[in-house]
């Protein structure tokens, strides 16, 4: 027997007809609960999250939609294990009646999708998808609490979705009492899981107040804590104007579209009505280049000519689109919100200019917050947003991150290990502002990998950093020299005694001439506290690398020169030069010192017990001188001609010497 007979005889098990009579519709409810992972809603703490986030947002664009600083509540309830209350509440315009329902029960249903306007939502598919999960997930309707203005009835609705038909189903709408003027409260019941860290639903809040520093925001968590996050700024963030499509950035399928919807219009009409930045003149040019008549009905343009007028349009020159139609945070606001979430650090902020990707213009800002109640020793937290709205899933498929990973923060003074986020006690706030953030999924998790979004994310990276370094090498140099302070504190005592000894001049006068004449030497300037300690690395090696090195070696605590600094180079090697100078320059003050101290013990020989104590007095005299001195010279931070830190008894150490004698 043949294999072949073996085997069982293919069956036919369906015809054409009868899988045509399978064949219908999906609506896009029934899609998305079977791929409610799209959505962001695929294990039990995302779903949490996502459910405060769709609603918080939504709160947020209606209120700065119309004009209204927001104040918003959110509270989180358990119910049972597993099972939450999410109550989302603020004081918005409020919905009117008809739409309730198809917002909040209607997949793909919103304001935000046919526009070019800067915003957190835009796809129409965020709160009605949260209510699809809690009503799969629980069985319990959405509640929606809404009053239009004051003096007008509030209404309550309770609703559920018709899955099959993605419609709204009615189950409660009434009229009632509600003593705000104005405002929505959405309420859901779903399954979840309450978690703390960086993707949890506190995160969320916690850097959604650095990103709103005009929001007012009130959590009650499912603990009952209640945390409290007052307005930071009291103004609105300016209005994004909404804009037309850029003509670089079309593709040929949406100008067909565009073409065919402006019935009654000519070519050259609807080039200027469809774009932004295309003027009738330049329509005209696009049409002589393209070889179509600019008078000729939009609707019938044949395929060639649509591809020409498409080749042209992407090849005329045209100005860049608009920047007002981006709202970036700004750089003061940006680091009012880092204090909101960090204190006691140090904050720096850099918004770069509008750019453009596929057409549409974007702005990004970074900021940094280094020190204070920041962690050290640990990598840096980063924190994204688009549109002001933290990103917390999916680091490794975000630009924002390969940027923030893909600097080199060594050169900033900071260490990082290798493929690795810099150690530091530090936070990297990065924000996109774009009238259309390119996600990678539906789930508005990642921004994608535009290479003209990658260079403007370096670049305010870099910004931000220089300044950083700036500021940890001048903490550095004040912390360098608050440690040579106390040398010379340590020492002028001992002087004193050896000097009194051998002049006979009482040595708590001699100590004092000294005390007065130390601002001479050094700066006698505290460093600030708000960062951490420069020394030994303690702040994740960061300042450290940064630290001036001593000319002594004892000053700066060890710190050795630096090692890693390409950024520094050029510091670094006046820093040599300044070396060698103060180390001539030392020598020779040691060698003046001794004489000075030799030529003392000489006069007061009778007044001297022991040789050996003169001589122990004369080198402690050196030593300030040297320490004096080597201060001097890095003060002025110049190198004289030569190199040479001048002539013994000239100047300064003149009058130093003077002093000891
Ligand atoms: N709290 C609210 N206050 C006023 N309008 C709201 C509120 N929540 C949602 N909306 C309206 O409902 C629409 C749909 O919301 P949503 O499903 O989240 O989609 P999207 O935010 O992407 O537009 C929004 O575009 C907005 O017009
Ligand atoms: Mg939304």
């Amino acid at each position: 027997m043949s294999v072949a007979e073996l085997s069982p005889k293919p069956q036919r098990r369906a015809t054409a007809e009868s899988m045509a009579q399978k064949q219908r519709e999906i609506s896009v409810s029934e899609f998305f609960t079977k791929n409610r992972h799209l959505l962001g809603f695929d294990n039990p703490a995302k779903a949490l999250l996502t459910t405060v986030k769709e609603a918080v947002d939504n709160s947020l664009d209606a209120c700065e939609e119309a004009g209204i600083l927001p104040t918003i509540a959110v509270e989180i309830t358990e119910i049972s294990e597993n099972r939450y209350r999410v109550a989302v509440e603020d004081n918005g315009p409020g919905i009117v009646k008809e739409q309730i329902p198809k917002i909040f029960a209607k997949l793909l249903y919103g304001s935000k999708f046919h526009r070019l306007k800067q915003a957190r939502g835009q796809q129409g598919i965020g709160i009605s998808a949260a209510g699809l999960y809690a009503m799969l997930t629980t069985g319990r309707p959405i509640a929606i609490l809404s009053k239009t203005g004051k003096g007008r009835p509030a209404r309550k609705v309770e609703l559920r979705i018709d899955t099959r038909k993605n419609q709204p189903d009615v189950l409660k709408d009434e009229q009632v009492e509600w003593d705000k003027d104005h405002g929505t409260r959405v309420e859901l019941e779903l399954t979840g899981t309450y978690r703390g860290g960086r993707t949890g639903v506190d995160a969320y809040l916690e850097q959604s107040v650095v990103a709103n520093p005009h929001l007012e925001l009130t959590y009650r968590s499912p603990k009952g804590e209640v945390q409290e996050y007052p307005r930071a700024s009291q103004e609105l963030p300016r209005e994004a104007q909404e804009i037309k499509p850029h003509p670089h950035g079309v593709e040929l399928g949406m100008l067909l579209k565009m073409m065919q919807d402006s019935d009654g219009m000519s070519v050259k009409a609807a080039l200027v009505d469809n774009f932004s930045r295309v003027s009738p003149a330049l329509a005209q040019s696009v049409c002589d280049a393209a070889g179509v008549k600019p008078n000729k009905k939009a609707p019938d343009l044949l395929g060639e000519e649509i591809e020409r007028l498409h080749k042209a349009l992407g090849e005329v020159k045209v100005l860049a689109p608009p920047a007002t139609c981006v709202v970036p945070i700004g750089e003061d606001l940006i680091v009012a919100g880092l204090k909101r979430r960090f204190h006691g650090a140090q904050y720096f902020s850099t918004t770069r200019p509008p750019a453009v990707y596929r057409g549409n213009p974007f702005v990004v800002e970074c900021g940094l917050a280094y020190g204070g109640d920041l962690p050290l020793d640990e990598p840096a937290e980063v924190l994204r947003f688009a549109n002001r709205v933290p990103l917390q899933y999916q680091p490794k498929a975000c630009a924002i991150s390969e940027a923030v990973y893909e600097l080199n923060w060594k050169n900033y003074g900071l260490s990082q290990p290798r493929g690795s986020l810099p150690l530091a006690p530090m936070a990297i706030f990065v924000h996109l502002a774009s009238v259309w953030v390119p996600f990678t999924s539906e789930a508005k998790e990642a921004v994608a990998h535009y290479p003209e979004m990658l260079r403007e994310i370096t670049l305010a990276l870099q910004d931000c950093g220089r300044r950083l370094a700036q500021s940890l090498r001048a903490r550095a140099r004040l912390d360098s020299e608050s440690k040579r302070r106390s040398l010379f504190e340590r020492y002028i005592p001992e002087l004193g005694a050896s000097i009194g000894k051998i002049t006979g001049r009482p040595r708590d006068d001699i100590a004092g001439l000294f005390l007065k004449a130390l601002p001479n030497f050094v700066n006698m300037k505290e460093p600030p506290p708000e960062l951490p300690p420069s020394e030994g690395g303690a702040a994740g090696g960061a300042p450290a690398a940064l630290d001036v090195p001593s000319p002594s070696g004892e000053g700066a605590g060890q710190v050795e020169a630096p090692k890693k600094r390409k950024a520094a180079k050029s510091e670094k090697a006046g820093q040599q030069v300044e070396g060698k100078a103060t180390k001539g320059k030392a020598q020779s003050i040691r060698a003046e010192a001794v004489k000075v101290a030799e030529k003392g013990v000489r006069a007061k020989a009778e007044d001297v017990k022991s040789s050996r104590g003169a001589r122990r007095a004369a080198k402690s005299k050196a030593e300030v001188v040297e320490l004096a001195g080597r201060r001097r010279t890095a003060a002025k931070g110049k190198v004289k001609k030569g190199g040479r830190g001048g002539k013994p008894g000239s100047g300064k150490k003149g009058e130093q010497l003077k002093l000891i004698e």
